[in-house]
């Protein structure tokens, strides 16, 4: 079956680039995304290719290429759903902030939402493709919805994890490591889907790099994928408590460690705490998992990682209270960097966010510049965790667009997003402008630790 439309619910940082680069190298297919969001969707609709609602290099000159060709964005969800052979659902899947598995479990509820308008509208055959990051078994949720609330019309459910990581989404798309179809390998049908979904990647992706498994061995992939990542993450972090302790230098250990072939150079940078809105949620959703099915040292071996994690962001922050002799009461200090990770304007679950909300808590005043970041966004973070009114956080915390202002008579500085632009900041003049002595806590490793100081700064990086 060769698909012709295709409809994709949910324009976030994983439907909107992913889309973009199907419809990009699919021509010949319809794409359409759809939100419920209107504001997002006008973003997505914006003639000023600036305005995009995500952040992400290379997306603008994809969505320029196919945009208004065959790739739509629009809030029409019923229209597409029913033109559509083909559906993926990109929906949100946060951790759940309430009742059974709280805070570990992921909240289904706009899949579910989704399913059930699905069943509702279609009136023909559909393939339903799950592209959110879900725990283990939702495609036999979705398949239950579907086939018992729809109209009588054929679904088969494909898992298509996506392996994409922000700041770097576009380059990922185009070049992927693979591609992985699960499906229903048992039956025709099942197998004519996954070939469907395999023709749309084989336009531009080599064949022996797109694997096809069964549902559970893809769902699965992709938590234990993400699970490994942040493990490592979480063990360099550990490391550089260490080496802060021993002399060492972590840089110089990872880099050692790095180049046994075994174990590889990447995903071995000490930072503040790993950010983002897949590491922590789909390790949650694992220890949960684990924990569902009596796993309890499955599920205690993984959760170490998010222990590791909190802890490194805890003990940065401590460590500039420690640092500023132990009080940091109305001390001005700047935070250079908002995004999780550079090259992104997404914050979801950044370690700037508990940096800062420490830092609050110490009575500092703060003031944040990050590139791409939005001051709304920002305060909405903070809001978010509810630690104190909306009214306090706009005024201990400031937003400012120049790095020089958020800097400026401040006692000391945070790097918390390694952002290329702070390489080369004036960090002389910068020096001049704060009061002394001047204190710089590097969370990412990304400054000359000599140069800053012969500047004068005393200058403090994460593990070392
Ligand atoms: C991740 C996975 O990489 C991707 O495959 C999946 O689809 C979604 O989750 P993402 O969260 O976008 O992608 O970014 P990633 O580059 O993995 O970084 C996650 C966090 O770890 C960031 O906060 C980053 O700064 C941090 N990190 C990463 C480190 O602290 N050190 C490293 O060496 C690598
Ligand atoms: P991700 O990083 O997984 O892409 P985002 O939060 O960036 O997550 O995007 C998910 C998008 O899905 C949001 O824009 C949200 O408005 C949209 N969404 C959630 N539920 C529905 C639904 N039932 N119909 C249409 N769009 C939805």
């Amino acid at each position: 079956m060769k698909i012709k439309n295709i409809c994709c619910i949910g324009a976030g940082y994983v439907g909107g680039p992913t889309m973009s680069v199907i419809a990009q190298k699919n021509p010949g297919v319809n794409v359409t995304v759809v939100d419920l969001n209107e504001k997002r969707i006008a973003a997505w609709n914006d003639e000023d290719l600036d305005n995009l609602p995500i952040y992400e290099p290379g997306l603008a000159d994809v969505v320029k290429e196919a945009r208004g060709r065959n790739l739509f964005f629009s809030t029409e969800v019923d229209k597409a759903i029913a033109e559509a052979e083909m559906i993926f659902i990109s929906v949100n899947t946060p951790t759940k902030t309430y009742g059974i598995g709280k805070g570990m479990a992921a909240d289904l509820k706009y899949i579910e939402l989704c399913a059930r308008q699905i069943a509702r509208v279609s009136t023909t055959d559909k393939i339903v493709v799950e592209k959110s990051t879900l725990p283990v078994r939702t495609a036999q949720a979705l398949k239950n919805i579907l086939d018992n609330t729809g109209n009588g019309v054929n679904y088969q459910i494909l898992s298509n994890p996506e392996f994409l990581a922000e700041g770097t989404a576009i380059e990922d798309l185009h070049n992927p490591d693979r591609i992985l179809i699960g499906g229903d390998m048992d039956s025709k049908e099942g197998r004519d889907a996954m070939q469907a979904l395999v023709d749309v990647y084989a336009e531009w992706v080599p064949k022996e790099q797109i694997l096809t498994t069964n549902v559970w061995s893809s769902e699965l992939s992709k938590l234990t994928a993400n699970a490994f990542l942040a493990q490592r993450v979480s063990s360099i972090n550990a490391m550089s408590e260490l080496c802060e302790k021993t002399g060492a230098d972590v840089s110089e250990v990872a880099k050692a460690v790095g180049m046994d072939s075994r174990i590889g150079p990447k995903f071995l940078k000490a930072s503040v705490g790993f950010g983002g809105s897949c590491f922590q949620k789909d390790i949650l959703n694992l220890v949960y998992i684990a924990k569902s099915y009596g796993l309890n040292e499955v599920a205690d071996y993984w959760e170490q990682v998010i222990i590791m994690n909190d802890h490194q962001k805890r003990r940065f922050a401590a460590n500039i209270v420690k640092t500023l002799f132990n009080t940091v009461s109305g001390k001005k200090i700047a935070l250079l960097g908002w995004a999780f990770k550079k090259d992104t304007n997404d914050t979801r679950e950044s370690a700037a966010i508990y940096v800062a909300d420490y830092l609050l808590n110490e009575q500092a005043e703060i003031v944040v510049y990050d590139p791409k970041v939005t001051e709304e966004q920002i305060y909405a973070d903070l809001d978010y965790i509810g630690t104190r009114s909306e009214v306090e956080n706009r005024k201990l915390l400031k937003v400012v667009r120049t790095p020089f202002l958020a800097c400026e008579n401040s006692h000391a500085i945070a790097v918390l997003t390694e952002w290329d632009e702070f390489k080369s900041l004036d960090w002389k003049k910068i020096y001049e402008n704060m009061l002394k002595p001047a204190f710089i806590f590097d969370g990412r490793k990304l400054l000359d630790q000599k140069r800053m100081k012969e500047i004068g700064f005393e200058y403090y990086a994460i593990g070392n």
